[in-house]
């Protein structure tokens, strides 16, 4: 296009893109409990970090509050997919709240390796960043053992008592290819680093990354649909920058693409992070339809058939088979 010829303007769609098992399984778990138990229905922290789905929720009765001292007592509250402390857990118990944990199994993964860990006399340090609901649920787990390490930069100022006895967790919506700088720098520091048994960055965000990477080698801007605190949605933009797009950006919705964004750009890339319904998606591609960009084409890098099944509490309640 750029040498003259018909300007052609294109649209690639990343998949996968968009909604995980854990971000479906706490939404439904949100919309079953209010179905179930009618409102209002409690939620610690908001369900997934996505403003859309919090307003949808709110408006369907779901009261979303910071801690668990804002519930009434003996009240029904649901802990979001991020995952929580032992210490709310216990602070739940104090004021006989009925939970029901939307915790993501692959959050819950984490959290076990650090108990493990920890009770083998590890040094752990989670990789992560800093002030995440996430990162403070796992640190809870074992407050005495746990260090952050928001980054490679941050590796410098970490010690540890026994650099023989440490392992490296992260949390599971960062980068992959920053935590790979940031793990090599750890290891440089403490040779006899342990890694974690498996991959603590779960595979959505993995797969986000990787289908982001193929649309901003071919694209001049990529949009990313997801809200400001989610972190796999801003880790998309940076991986987009980083992999090819002249630029990007992160919207909550259509209602925020600017026309300066469009100006010459001919190939377009749109991705969705983890806690995005699809429907915000829609949205944009119909706003760069009525911007004069034809059909999306599909760049697909995998496929996923990963379902997790609703909390036990509440499968038991709905009398849902166990
Ligand atoms: Fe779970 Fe990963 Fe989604 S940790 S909530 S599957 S982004």
């Amino acid at each position: 296009a750029r040498d003259g010829g018909p300007r052609r303007k294109q649209v690639l769609l990343a998949a996968p893109r968009g909604y995980c098992a854990g971000v479906d399984r706490a939404v439904e778990t949100v919309e079953k409990a209010l179905e179930h138990y009618g409102a209002p229905v409690y939620v610690r922290k908001e369900i997934v970090h996505n403003k859309h789905v919090v307003e949808v929720l709110s408006r369907r009765g779901a009261v979303f509050v910071d801690e668990t001292d804002q519930v009434p007592e003996g009240a029904r509250v649901v802990f979001s997919a991020h995952g929580v402390s032992p210490a709310v857990r216990e602070a739940a118990a104090a004021r006989s709240l009925q939970t029901l944990d939307a915790t993501c199994p692959l959050v819950t993964k984490v959290h076990r390796e650090a108990v493990r860990f920890a009770r083998d006399g590890y040094s752990i340090l989670l990789v992560g960043h800093e002030g995440h609901e996430e990162v403070e649920g796992t640190a809870g787990e074992a407050p005495d053992h746990v260090t952050l390490v928001d980054g490679p930069e941050s590796v410098d100022a970490i010690e540890v008592p026994d650099p023989s006895r440490v392992v490296w967790l992260s949390q599971t919506t960062l980068s992959v290819d920053e935590t790979m700088e940031t793990v090599r720098r750890l290891r440089e520091k403490f040779p006899q680093l342990a890694d974690p048994p498996s991959d603590d960055i779960c595979y959505a965000t993995q797969n986000r990354q990787v289908a982001v990477k193929k649309v901003a080698a071919r694209a001049d801007l990529v949009i990313v649909v997801g809200s400001a605190n989610s972190s796999n949605s801003v880790r998309l933009v940076e991986v987009a920058l980083q992999h090819g797009a002249t630029s990007s950006y992160r919207v909550d919705s259509a209602a925020e693409l600017r026309d300066e964004w469009f100006d010459g750009v001919d190939v377009v890339g749109v991705t969705s992070g983890a806690s995005v319904p699809e429907v915000l998606v829609d949205d944009v591609l119909a706003s760069l339809a009525d911007r004069g960009y034809g059909e999306p084409e599909e760049v697909r890098t995998a496929t996923e058939d990963l379902v997790f099944s609703l909390p036990r509490e509440l499968r038991t309640n709905l009398g849902l088979t166990p």
